[in-house]
Parts: C-alpha cells; structure tokens; sequence
C-alpha cells in the first residue's frame, strides 16, 4: 500500500515530478483530499477514472494556481471574472467555454464543450500544482460514488497501490467540496453546493442563482442521485436512533444512544461539514447496517451538507 508522506519541500518537488510523468499523486486541498494528474496528459486522465472507478461520461476539475492560468483554459464572461476574483484561491469552481488550444486532454471534460476550473487555496495544493507547471486534474480522492477522503489515511484506504505518492497534510479544513457554478443561458446556476454558501455567492452577483435539480439533465453529469455513500444505508431526519443502528448526531445527543458520533455538539454548520465524510466512514466501519442521521438546517453550509447527505442516502445502483 502507498503510505501518506509528510510535507517537505522534496516531497513536494517529487510529486510535481511524479504528476509531469504521468503519475496520480493524491494531495489535500481546503476542501476534500485530490487524486491528481497532468490534465494535459491524456493518459495520465485515463488512470484516474480507472483508478476510482469512475464513469467516463463525468468530468474532472482543472486545478490552476492562478485566474491567469484559468484564462488559458477558458472563457471567463463578467460573472466568472467577478467570482473568480472575490473567491480565489479557495472552494469555488467554474465551469465555463473550454478553450481547444489550451491542450488540455479531451477526456477531462469527457465530450462537453465546457471545463471546471478551480484555484484552490490549500498551501499544499497550490505548492503542487505551481511545482508541476500543468494544469492538474482532480476529482475528490475517493472510490467512485462513495464517501470522500478527508485525511490522507482515507485515501491509503481507498486506493492502496493504485496511487503513486500520498502527500499528508493533515485533516481538510473545510471538509466538504468546492461549490459548482455554471450557466444556464446567461444565468449563473449552482451545479453543487459547496464550502462557498449559497449566499456568498448570491451577495457577490447580487441577483439569485438558479439551482440544479438533483438527478436533472446532463449539464453536471457527475451530480448523480446516488454519491457519497457508505456502505451502510441511510436513515435521514432521525430526530433518534432505533435499536442497532449508528447515530450521527447534529448538537444534543438523544439520551441512551449508543453508537454515536456528533457533527457539532454546538450546531456548529462548520464545524459539522468539516467533520461530515470523517464521521461516515467511521460509523460504516463499526459495521451497522443503518446509519441514522440527525436533521440539519438547510441554511449556510447546511445546504451542502443536506446535498451529501440526501445523495448518500439516494437509491443505488445495483
Ligand atoms: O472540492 C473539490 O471540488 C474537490 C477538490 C479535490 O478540488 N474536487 C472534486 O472533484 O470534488 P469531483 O470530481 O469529485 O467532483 C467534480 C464535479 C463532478 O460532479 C463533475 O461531474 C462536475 O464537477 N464537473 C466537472 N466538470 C464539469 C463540466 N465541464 N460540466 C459540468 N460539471 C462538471
Ligand atoms: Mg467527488
């Protein structure tokens, strides 16, 4: 198994090495542990799909280290220069007009004439992605449609040998993935909700975002009903657990529960997202055939939490 490294400027230098190479190298970000690779290398693309198993009709994110960059790689209109400017570096992605001269693997936008692009803030990433001078492609650090990685022990886990190199950075702040802007003509849409609220956003452009139903057509294909889910099933809005099954409480704790874990004793929404995908997997891995969840407000980073929570209580596929 590939074992998480620390962070030092060598390894650092060697994963920029690794990914010019061709190689997947797994590194944290604010948001969510990344499964990177040179998104101008179509090969190097390919090996993230076969490496979470992930469909190739769903496309992967560019990570630039700057809005320059970003603009080699797509058409920012005033809306995304506005967004790009007030929420970058950090956990927003824009998903615009793909440049075709920017060199970018057909296979990142998987046939769309869009790209998602997204400058993210961690010092680790941006270290990598500057180090490696190409655009690196990165979906969340996880098995394809299940609970995402926020510590590098997750993606150890997940992935053993099929990644090259794990820098450790310790826990992902945020915890939860970047928020997705798209269009929807001229109008700005949110594909996912994410680490930037709803509002943030909202404020910034000062007019609405129309919002993307959940299992709607294809313009975010990866935004399928079932995401995120552990292996056990989902109860939602659990205001208690029943007898044998995990509990994920959100601030007071119902008395006699047993196996429990809390998102935020103080109805921290934060604090809660932070903790969301970590708490997941460990109430999956005590081997309860439920996970009960308490509600959440759907307010603030709520509303990003209740998405993930919604989908990995979605219907599988068998
Ligand atoms: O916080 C994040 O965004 C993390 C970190 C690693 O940066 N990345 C991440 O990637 O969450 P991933 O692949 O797990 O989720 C990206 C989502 C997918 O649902 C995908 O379908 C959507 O972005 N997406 C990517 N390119 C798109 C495009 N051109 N049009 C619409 N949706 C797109
Ligand atoms: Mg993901």
């Amino acid at each position: 198994m590939t074992a998480p490294v620390a962070i030092t400027p060598e390894t650092i230098a060697e994963a920029a090495r690794r990914l010019r190479a061709g190689g997947l190298i797994a590194f944290p970000t604010e948001t969510v542990y990344g499964l990177g690779a040179d998104a101008t290398n179509g090969e190097a693309v390919a090996r993230i799909f076969e490496a979470k198993g992930r469909p190739r009709f769903n496309p992967l994110i560019a990570h630039v280290p700057s809005l320059e960059e970003a603009r080699r790689l797509a058409v920012f209109n005033a809306d995304a220069e506005a967004l790009a400017r007030a929420f970058w570096p950090g956990p927003l992605t824009l998903v615009l007009p793909r440049r075709d001269d920017a060199g970018l693997s057909d296979l990142i936008s998987a046939g769309l004439p869009t790209v998602a692009v997204r400058c993210p803030a961690h010092e680790v990433a941006l270290a990598v992605i500057r180090a490696a001078g190409v655009p690196v492609a990165a979906p969340s650090a996880n098995r394809s449609g299940q609970v995402s990685a926020t510590t590098a022990a997750h993606v150890a886990a997940d992935f053993g040998d099929a990644v090259d190199m794990i820098l450790d950075g310790g826990p992902t702040p945020a915890g939860i993935e970047s928020t997705i802007i798209g269009r929807h003509g001229a109008v700005p849409k949110l594909l996912r909700a994410g680490a930037v609220t709803r509002s943030e956003i909202e404020v910034l452009l000062g007019r609405p975002l129309v919002t993307q139903l959940a299992g709607g057509p294809a313009q975010a294909p990866g935004m399928l009903a079932s995401h995120y889910a552990p292996r056990a099933t989902m109860r939602l809005n659990a205001v208690e657990p029943v007898a044998g099954e995990a509990y994920l409480a959100f601030g007071d704790v119902p008395p006699g529960t047993t196996v429990i874990l809390n998102l935020s004793p103080s109805r921290n929404l934060r604090e809660a997202a932070a903790n969301l995908f970590a708490h997941l997997r460990a109430l999956d891995a005590t081997g309860a055939a439920t996970i009960a969840v308490a509600p959440v407000p759907e307010e603030g980073l709520g509303e990003a939490i209740n998405d993930r929570l919604r989908r990995a209580a979605a219907p599988r596929p068998l």
